[in-house]
Parts: structure tokens; sequence; C-alpha cells
């Protein structure tokens, strides 16, 4: 799986850590966007779009954003068309975001969660499929939404 992974300068040593931690899963391949210094204040919408569109483009299955809280990742990779990004700091909404809203990315916020923790949710996140079912009908509405609203004249 081709993971596209992105921070902050506020999330540069969750995000070492967690690409520490990939990196001794099986079949992970990481795309790492940046940034990769506490000094690099990049702004964070910046990082959330560059790997919002690695995902929207299909160059990547998945992807996982850092940020301080987590929120404003998960804010600005949603405007981009066809992306479901969940902020998950616990096991059960990581699991969910995966089987009742086939979430491609996951963000997660370093002033939040520590690393152990960090490390489980994603595992699960990582672990998690699109269970569809009763959700499919829910994601295609999302969809749906999303499309309805990209097609009205600025
Ligand atoms: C710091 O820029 C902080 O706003 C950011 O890391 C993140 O928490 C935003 O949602």
């Amino acid at each position: 799986m081709k993971i596209a992974i992105g921070c902050d300068n506020a999330a540069v040593s969750l995000k070492r850590i967690l690409n520490d931690f990939l990196a001794t899963q099986k079949d992970i391949q990481i795309v790492d966007l940046g940034v990769d210094s506490e000094d690099d204040l990049e702004l964070y919408p910046n990082v959330a779009e560059r790997v919002a569109l690695e995902v929207a483009s299909g160059n990547c299955e998945r992807g996982i954003i850092l940020c301080g809280t987590g929120l404003g990742m998960a804010i600005t990779a949603n405007k981009v068309p066809g992306v479901r990004a969940a902020t998950c700091h616990d096991v059960y909404s990581a699991e969910r975001a995966r089987k009742s809203n086939n979430a491609q990315i996951i963000t997660m916020g370093a002033r939040v969660i520590g690393p152990e923790k960090a490390k489980t949710v994603l595992k699960a996140w990582l672990e998690s499929e699109f269970a569809g079912g009763r959700s499919a009908p829910k994601v295609q509405r999302i969809v749906e939404i999303e499309q309805k609203y990209l097609s009205i004249e600025k």
C-alpha cells in the first residue's frame, strides 16, 4: 500500500516516529511530502493539499496528515474533491473511519495524542477496510453532495 504522509512544524517529531513505525509494517511504501523541520513554517493547508492531491489523483491509496490538532489538516484535505479525511485519536473512530466512512486520509494532532497511542490508532486504521453494505449508499450520498456543490457556478 502506497501512503502519502505530511505534517506541519507542530508534528515533525510525531511524523518521524510514525515513519519509523510504518517502516516496520509489511507492504507499505511511504511518500513523505514534508515538512522535515520544526523551523519550517510552511502553512499547514499547503501540506494538507499536497497529501490530499496524492490520494485524489490515485497516486497513493491512503494519506496521513499530522499537525497540532489534526483539525486544520482534515478541514483542508476535505476541500479536495474525492477526499474523505477524518481526525482520529482513538481506535474505535479509526476503525469506523475506514469501515463506515471509507476515509482514505487520517489526521492526528501531535498536541492531542502521544506517540504510542498514535501508533495503535494508525495500525487500526491501516488494517481496517470499507465494509460496504449499509454504509455504501451513505458514502455514495457524500460523493453526490460533493458533486452537486462542485457544479454550482461561481
Ligand atoms: C499550528 O499552526 C496549528 O494551528 C496547526 O498545527 C494545527 O493544529 C491546525 O489545525
